[in-house]
């Protein structure tokens, strides 16, 4: 429900007033009475837009009545109303919605009795007021003695490369109807009914409407990669299910699992390919309860035991136990290159599980501290894959922080990081702690093949330093691959262009830290150069964006923000803003 509240957040760009509430304790049945009649009354007094108060007031019901031991039907009950009167979404959402999360907000709030604040500042945004800090700050142990890396030299010409193709945020939807309503009044439409002219959902995928894409544009896009791309490897980083959140069962998230990665295997048989596990992938979307939670319908097992099983296809038996455990796992791809898919589902702050406790869950960065400290020591370099990028105010600071802190110790070792999530083409920098503040590393955040909500297609190939004595595995070039969907549509022809590559764009030859903070700094300087190439870039040149001073601002501050809620990037730029920034640009 929350969820929902924060995904219809981003839908409606609908102002979110801050008002505060009177502080009142909440203990009888007598001031639940008069709170809920207070957000009625609120609401029916048509302040529509106090979301905020409205969400914070609810939360504190729900609370109340789980101390009260009320039933779970009389939860779902409330928990429906207030979807419905917040107008939150149709009753139909509404009511699929409350018992699809049920579960795991009883769970959570009968065991933690959270500040409402927090909860509707995750679900609507810094608008609802600063949270109350109740997160405990934790370090991973990380070891000292770092080396002192030798300067990186670009690879001579001619030396074998690696071609990869990163595929994310695939959103595959399988109830996908060409002639349907595009524009639905849902989260996700192209689905029912019949659309008029301009309203119907399109044969290849619609642009400018809340859809996803049909199976078949994902079968083409693989038929192109194998054709035309030929990689040798293909990271895939998460986010395969559609954006129907309000009915998925755990039963229709193993159907997207299972029929994707077998199209996968069928057009690539002889390809290794990585997967990672997206914040769609769970039921309902978000809720990864670490290990430690056991009950069996609450916890994870269904959903890592799965893609356990799945993913064992690509993988040699000794990286599938961490799979099981937690959904993330290292693998040995060649003599000197290591691959790490992390599970960031682990600094999800939609992931109220994490609520409860959030420290290094699952033991994944004291894992991925060690994985390191062994490649350091053997010679190895490592590749690490994952969905939601650790800079973005989507990943909770303690996991944000200790995970730049590890890059910062191993900058020598860890040679790429491929994340996606946001939809968008964009990366983000690191830089050291060390008094140089020298830049560590990056992120490349890749966009999605699926349109949600008004992006052409698009798949990411990258060539890296390929297999030689003294490869660096670092990228050379990128690019970006865009199918043009209207022409699939009107004359049924499916033509994938190149939208960019980072040579060309960019004139670059070399993508490592130091080059991408000059790629920054070009930005910097050169507005008129950044509006032709990097804003273009990141919604393909969708028509009507113009870059206002804020979003300049805004996207070059997006840049160099490598750990979340960091208050001395960017120091121009409040904090406030940089998070409402960031959290507008989320696609859920
Ligand atoms: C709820 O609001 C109505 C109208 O504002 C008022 O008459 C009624 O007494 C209130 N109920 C409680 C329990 O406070
Ligand atoms: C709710 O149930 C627990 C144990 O199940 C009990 O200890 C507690 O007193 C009950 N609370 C109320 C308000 O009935
Ligand atoms: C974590 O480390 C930082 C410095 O690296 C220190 O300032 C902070 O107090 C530490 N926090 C805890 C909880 O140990
Ligand atoms: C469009 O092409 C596909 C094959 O790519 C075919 O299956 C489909 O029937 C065609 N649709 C129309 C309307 O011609
Ligand atoms: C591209 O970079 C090279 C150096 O790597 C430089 O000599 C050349 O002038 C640059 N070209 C443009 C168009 O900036």
């Amino acid at each position: 429900m929350l969820l929902a509240v924060l995904c219809l957040c981003f839908f409606s760009s609908t102002a979110c007033y801050h008002l505060t509430p009177e502080s009142e304790e909440h203990s009888t049945t007598l001031d639940y009475l008069r709170t809920t009649n207070k957000t009625v009354n609120a609401l029916l007094e048509g302040k529509l837009e106090v979301k905020c108060v409205a969400c914070e007031v609810f939360v504190e019901t729900l609370q109340i009545l789980v101390q009260l031991n009320a039933s779970s039907s009389e939860i779902v009950s409330l928990i429906t109303k207030a979807c419905i009167i917040l107008k939150i979404e149709d009753e139909r959402v509404c009511s699929y919605i409350t018992e699809e999360f049920r579960d795991e907000f009883v769970t959570v709030l009968f065991r933690l009795i959270l500040h409402p604040t927090w909860l509707c500042y995750a679900a609507i945004g810094p608008s609802c007021g600063e949270p109350p800090d109740i997160f405990t700050f934790w370090n991973v142990t990380i070891p000292g003695n770092k080396p002192t890396g030798e300067p990186l030299v670009r690879p001579k010409d001619g030396l074998p490369t690696l071609k990869v193709v990163q595929l994310s945020d695939v959103h595959i939807d399988l109830q996908y109807t060409p002639g349907s309503v595009k524009k639905c009044g849902e989260p996700l439409c192209c689905r029912d009914g019949k659309g008029l002219k301009d309203d119907e959902a399109g044969f290849w995928g619609s642009m400018n409407a809340p859809c996803d894409i049909p199976l078949r544009t994902y079968k083409n896009a693989l038929e192109f990669i194998s054709q035309q791309i030929k990689p040798e490897v293909i990271f895939w980083t998460g986010d395969i299910p559609a954006h129907d959140v309000w009915k998925q069962s755990r039963a229709d998230q193993l159907q997207h699992i299972q029929v994707t990665a077998d199209l996968m295997s069928q057009y690539f048989p002889d390809t290794r390919v990585y997967p990672s596990l997206g914040n769609h992938e769970s039921s309902p979307v978000d809720s990864f309860p670490p290990p430690g939670v056991t009950t069996d319908h609450l916890s994870n097992n269904w959903l890592n035991n799965f893609v356990q099983k799945v993913w064992s296809r690509w993988l040699p038996p000794e990286s599938l136990s961490t799979i099981g455990y937690a959904g993330y796992y290292a693998v040995q791809y060649s003599e000197r290159l290591r691959i790490i898919s992390l599970n960031t589902q682990y600094c999800d702050n939609l992931n109220f599980w994490l609520y409860l406790n959030n420290r290094d869950p699952a033991n994944m960065l004291a894992w991925l501290v060690a994985e390191l400290s062994w490649a350091e020591g053997a010679g190895v370099k490592v590749v690490i894959l994952g969905h939601i990028p650790t800079g973005r105010s989507d990943c909770m600071k303690a996991f944000s922080w200790n995970y730049y802190r590890i890059i910062d110790r191993f900058e020598s070792t860890v040679v790429g990081q491929y994340m996606g999530h946001t939809h968008q083409d964009h990366f983000s920098m690191m830089y050291s702690e060390e008094p140089d503040h020298h830049p560590t590393a990056f992120q490349f955040i890749s966009p999605s093949l699926t349109t949600y909500s008004n992006l052409r297609p698009s798949i990411r190939v990258y060539t890296l330093d390929g297999i030689h004595r003294k490869s660096t595995f670092r990228p050379l070039k990128s690019e970006t691959w865009l199918l043009d969907l209207d022409r699939a549509n009107e004359k049924n022809e499916t033509v994938w262009e190149l939208e960019y590559d980072s040579q060309s764009a960019y004139n670059m030859t070399w993508l490592v830290p130091d080059t991408m903070h000059q790629l920054y700094k070009t930005f910097q300087q050169d507005r008129g150069f950044f509006e032709k190439t990097f804003w273009k870039f990141k919604f393909h040149d969708q028509p009507n964006m113009p870059c206002d001073d804020n979003c300049y601002r805004n996207n070059l501050c997006e840049m160099i923000t490598g750990r979340s809620r960091d208050p001395n990037i960017c120091k121009d730029i409040s904090l406030d803003k940089q998070e409402e920034f960031f959290l507008r640009h989320n696609m859920c």
